[in-house]
């Protein structure tokens, strides 16, 4: 599995006095993840319960989003051809991201 969902996790919006984007829909690994515009891959991802992003390549324990500003490289995607930081990539209508393991996995 390479992230996880959990429906507990997905109240982690406030709600309450915030003034969001328009709301949208991108795709990761297959899955439709609502998003707000303006909210970073991380950020949307993050607070759709998706806390695992890749496994440690070194012990195989779960990474997800820690620093969110582009320097732990623990979010790491794939957005097209390229492997960024989710945190530094801004959430867009129909944007398809995937995980290293999804990436690795497909045929
Ligand atoms: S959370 Fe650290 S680089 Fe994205």
């Amino acid at each position: 599995m390479t992230s996880t969902a959990t429906s507990s996790l997905a109240s982690l919006r406030s709600d309450a006095s915030v003034r969001r984007g328009q709301a949208l829909h991108f795709v990761m690994d297959g899955q439709r993840v609502q998003a707000f515009a303006g909210e970073s891959v991380a950020a949307a991802l993050m607070a759709a319960g998706h806390r695992t992003l890749r496994q440690s390549p070194r012990d195989g324990a779960p990474r997800g989003a820690f620093c969110f500003m582009g320097s732990c490289q623990e979010c790491l995607v794939w957005v097209g051809a390229r492997k960024l930081p989710s945190c530094q990539v801004v959430v867009s209508e129909g944007l398809e991201v995937e995980s290293l393991a999804w990436r690795e996995a497909r045929p």
